[in-house]
This record gives C-alpha cells, structure tokens and sequence, in this order.
C-alpha cells in the first residue's frame, strides 16, 4: 500500500485541527511512526502562508506539550506543514489546490487524504466541491479517502441525506467516518479482553451482570466550540457516537474474524436490538441537565448560558444520561446506563460492570453488614486499566469482609504517547477501515436517540442545571431501575466508597 500522500485537513485554524489532529501528527513524527513522504495541507480562510502557520502549529503545540516540546522534532514535523488560504465555499478553493498540488514537489499529489475539521453542515457542500475538481477521481495505483467527523448527520433523516449526497462523489471505500474513541486504547482492548480471556464469557452474560455504566465527564465547559455545541448538545456530541459506540463493543457477540466488516456486522447487530424508546417513555430512559455556575479546581467559572456565543435562553443540554436495553438472549433485562457530562467534578471515562449479588446471602449472621457487588472497570481516561473488584476476608477472628481490587493495567510507564487519534490518522493513510464506522452503524445509532432528541426539542422550557463542578444533578438517579443502584463516578475504590457508602 502506497503511504506517500498529501494530508489535506480543511478548517486547519478551527479547534479539532488545532488540538487533536496536529498534536497528533507531531506525536506521530516524535515516535517515528509518519511515513516520510506524507505531506499536511492546512486550508483556511485566514490569509497566511507556509511560515505563518508554521509559527502558529509551534506555538500552540509548545503550550499544549510544555516540556515535552521538541524543538528538533518540530522541525522535522514544520518540513511537512504547508498552508493555502481559501474558502470552502467557493469553487476557486479546490482548483487552486490541485493547481498546487500538480505544482510543489513537496506534495504527494496522487494520493490525498481530505480531512473534514469543519462544521457538519459544510459536509454535502464540500465534497460536492471536490468532486467538481476531480479531486474525488482515484486512478490506478492511486487514491483519494474522505474523513468525516461526527456527528453525522443531526438525526436520522439528515444521517441519510449526508450519506447520500457524500456517495454521490465518493464510494464507501473512500469513506473513513471517524469516531476517535475507537483509537483509545482501552477500547480496542475491549475485544482482547473479552475474546482473549475464556474466564470471563461465561459470566458476561444476563445472569451474572446486574447492569453497566458507561461513563465520560470532563472538567472543561463548551469552550469556544458554542457555535456547534449549542446546536448539538451532550446526546448528539458524546452518546449517539462514542458512549454507543463502547456499548456496542462491550455487548456485542465475537465476531467470525477481526476484519473489518465482520466487526462492524455484529455492532450493528447489538444497536438493532436496543429497545425503542416510545415517547412516552423517554422520561424513564434519558435525563438532561445544563451546568450552571460553579467552581471547577477551585475557580469560579461561568454557567452554560453566560459563555460566549450561548443564546442566552438555550436549553440545550451539557448533561445526558440514558438508560438502554439490548433485547437479546445475553443481554435481555440488564440495563445499560450511559452518562456524559461537560463542567463535571473530574475527568474521567470508563466503563463499569457490576456483578449481581451471590444468590445465597451466607454471612448474614456475622458481621459482614451486606455484601457489597463485584465491578469490573475498565479505565479509558486520564487512566487506562482493568480491575476486578473481589470480597475478601479480614484478617482477625471475627467474619468481616473488605473489597479489594485486582489490578490488570497494562500501560507501560512511558506509554500515553500515543493517543486515538494518531492510530486512526495512520489507519487512513493505510486505507484499514476496521476502526470506522459503516453507515449503517450510525443509522442505528440515530433510531436509538431520535426519540429522546424528538421529545427534547419540543420542551424547552425547562432544563435542570447542576454546579460546575459537581458530579451532575441528583434527578439523574430516577434512571436507575432499583435503589441499590447508582453512579460510579470513581475507579479508584477508596474515592468510590466514600461516595458510595459514607461514613
Ligand atoms: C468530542 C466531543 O468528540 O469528544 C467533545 O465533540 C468532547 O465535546 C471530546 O470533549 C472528548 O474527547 P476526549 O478524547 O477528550 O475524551
């Protein structure tokens, strides 16, 4: 496979290019992983040149990796950055590119890579526009991929249309719909931990597991992202796509093979069997918040409808919590919880499995009060690992029991250097769709929240709100199926039962 290629990212001065994707691609040539010949083309409207973005990509990257910037990596990496000013909306834009492409040396002009950093909406317009050039054009031996954010699409209706209008320029081989939780590590580790373990099949099952949460928060508030955020909210940006898409990996049977489409063929099959939500049962399966004003690491910051470009009515919401079932033989009465979270009291994501209680309650005439539930939690951020949550005895005369935890992280000390999104960019470059998602995924994906998104858009008079800072409102509870039930917001078992079990 040829890797040589011009990486062109459209909306180089926008936020997703400026902290991921270009952290990325110098994390990239820090380990030595680019290929030589691969080239990046920033477009933007700004009117700056190959230096000055240069001087731009440096600046950022030498805040964002503080003193773990190298300058002699960077000048390796700045070798590649080139910068063309244009506007996607105009057709000039894409002749100028291939003008340029056919014209510098420098850039790989057979094999291209069009990255879409860019508001969902300019999708259909922009690959409209390159196909028009003939930038959509793959002649033998050579080849052209079209990378698209999430969300796509706004729910299933505008999924489909997107879908139809990219395909009317690009074929699905072409298409690399990006979802960089998959690059994460822990969650390609879900697989191996699952179909490279025998010990746990047996128990990974509705009679063994009392329900799942999965779980993103962050500290950080919308940022200057309100733009799209106040457009899409916590359901669409986080849950639709990457909450879903952890839940798929987790519930999903083993596939017939790792290629990619046998992967993808049995996520589909777990999103085809969440139970619809009628509406009227929407209160019961999805819960929405907005932060107020609060303190994150011991500063005031402001609430949602106080940040920069929020309409100052918006009910938009920066918390969504959902409860899901999957109407299979494995699965059928477990509920799913997934929960996510803007100006929360931490950074966290992980998954979290609880165990049902042992059917006979044995110690009951001890001093063991009640038996507290196995987890399995599986660490995707700041931490990545697995543990196994065990009942242990004290030692000492009496019959006392204390939880400890198993520890089966695997990340090396030095590990972290890579993130999601480089083993993806790679994945592009290399033309391995494993780690994308098949349209069809996304349309199910869509089904399952469309409901929820339906019922919200209709009542927006009112949204709950939470401090900045705080683990989210306490109504979010009314999901849970039963009182022993509740939030994990800790792997770490001291932080987690304190909360759980206070003294
Ligand atoms: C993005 C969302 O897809 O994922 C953001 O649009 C969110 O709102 C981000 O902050 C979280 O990703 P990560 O990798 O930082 O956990």
């Amino acid at each position: 496979m040829q890797k040589a290629c011009s990486f062109v990212i459209f909306g180089a001065t926008g936020n997703l290019s400026v902290n991921k994707l270009l952290p990325a691609l110098y994390r990239l040539e820090k380990a030595e992983s680019l290929p030589p010949d691969v080239a990046v083309i920033g477009v933007g409207r700004r009117d700056w040149d190959d230096d000055l973005w240069r001087g731009e990509v440096e600046a950022a990257l030498s805040v964002s990796f503080g003193n773990a910037f190298d300058t002699a990596v960077f000048g390796r990496f700045a070798r590649r950055l080139h910068f063309m000013e244009g506007d996607l909306r105009q057709q000039g834009c894409y002749e100028a590119l291939t003008v340029r492409l056919n014209g510098d040396p420098d850039l790989p002009a057979d094999n291209l890579v069009f990255y879409l950093a860019i508001p969902p909406s300019e999708f259909a317009a922009v690959s409209k526009n390159l196909a028009k050039a003939g930038l959509n054009q793959e002649r033998p031996g050579s080849w052209r991929r079209l990378v698209v954010e999430k969300p796509f699409g706004y729910d299933l209706e505008s999924a489909q249309m997107l879908d139809s209008n990219l395909h009317k320029y690009f074929q699905e081989e072409q298409i690399f719909r990006i979802d960089h939780y998959l690059g994460k590590e822990t969650i390609q580790n879900i697989l191996v931990f699952r179909f490279a373990n025998l010990l746990l099949e047996p128990l990974w099952n509705r009679n063994y597991i009392d329900h799942v949460q999965i779980i993103h928060a962050e500290r950080q508030g919308v940022g200057g992202r309100a733009e799209y955020y106040d457009g899409a909210g916590a359901l669409r940006d986080m849950i639709q796509s990457h909450l879903m898409q952890m839940l798929t990996l987790v519930a999903m049977e083993p596939p017939a093979c790792m290629e990619a489409e046998a992967l993808r063929d049995e996520k589909v099959k777990v999103l085809r069997s969440i139970r619809p939500i009628p509406p009227s049962a929407v209160h019961a399966h999805a819960f929405r918040a907005q932060y107020a004003r609060g303190v994150v690491d011991g500063e005031a910051v402001p609430g949602y409808l106080e940040e920069e470009d929020v309409p100052s009515d918006s009910a938009t919401e920066t918390f969504a919590a959902l409860k899901l079932y999957i109407d299979n033989w494995r699965w059928r009465g477990v509920s799913f919880y997934l929960r996510t979270g803007k100006r929360m009291a931490a950074d966290t994501s992980m998954i979290a499995i609880r165990f049902k209680h042992p059917p006979q309650q044995l110690f009951r005439e001890t001093a063991v009060e009640a038996l507290k539930p196995n987890w399995l939690l599986l660490g995707i951020q700041p931490e990545e690992c697995m543990r196994i949550e065990l009942q242990v005895k004290e030692s000492g005369l009496e019959m006392r029991t204390r939880t400890v935890q198993l520890d089966a992280s695997y990340a090396a000390p030095d590990a972290g250097q890579l993130g999601a999104y480089e083993a993806l960019l790679l994945d592009v470059i290399e033309g391995d769709h494993s780690l994308f998602l098949r349209y069809d995924e996304v349309a199910w994906a869509w089904r399952v929240v469309d409901p929820v998104l339906r019922v919200w858009a209709i009542e927006r008079d009112f949204i709950h709100t939470y401090p900045a800072g705080s683990w989210g409102p306490r109504e979010a509870n009314r999901l849970f199926d039963r009182e022993d039930q509740r939030w994990r917001n800790a792997i770490d078992l001291a932080a987690y039962e304190q909360e759980a079990y206070p003294k």
